[in-house]
């Protein structure tokens, strides 16, 4: 069975290409989606996409990936810091997750260090860019094979 992975990205991950691109980069969430499809592709993983502004959702859409998906790339957004309630539903689901961000939140302000999913998540990538993304679907295509 192909491996099928879920990528999450969380607030403000939609403005992707015009919110702060001196940190986030240049690329839309369109194109950043196709490349990660691409590279996923030519690694034998399906890929399914989701973005919201609102936990809530982002919790109902984890619970609904239960049973269905591999594993789950997040970039959580600022939720990252202190949402609970998704570290929970991360934990709750049993699915195997990696954390990605864009940005190397241990070199921004403080409070971007702190991160409360990172101990129920595999891996945590911070600061390639797209990179960080691609970097989750090897751990997702390698997880499989080994
Ligand atoms: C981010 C880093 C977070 O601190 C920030 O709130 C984001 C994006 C990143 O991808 O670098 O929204 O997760």
């Amino acid at each position: 069975m192909a491996v099928k992975i879920l990528v999450i990205h969380g607030p403000n991950l939609n403005l992707l290409g015009e919110r702060e691109p001196e940190i986030y980069g240049k690329i839309r969430l369109k194109d950043l989606n196709r490349l990660i499809k691409e590279y996923a592709k030519s690694k034998g993983v399906k890929v399914k996409f989701f973005q919201s502004n609102h936990e809530g959702e982002i919790i109902d859409r984890i619970h609904r990936a239960r049973k269905k998906v591999s594993g789950i790339i997040i970039n959580p957004g600022a939720l990252t810091h202190y949402s609970y309630a998704l570290r929970d539903a991360i934990a709750g689901v049993q699915i195997p997750a990696v954390e990605v961000h864009l940005s190397d939140i241990h070199n921004r302000e403080p409070f971007r260090k702190i991160s409360v999913i990172k101990d129920v998540c595999e891996q945590r990538i911070s600061g390639l860019g797209e990179e960080s993304y691609l970097r989750g679907i090897d751990f997702f295509a390698e997880w499989e094979s080994g």
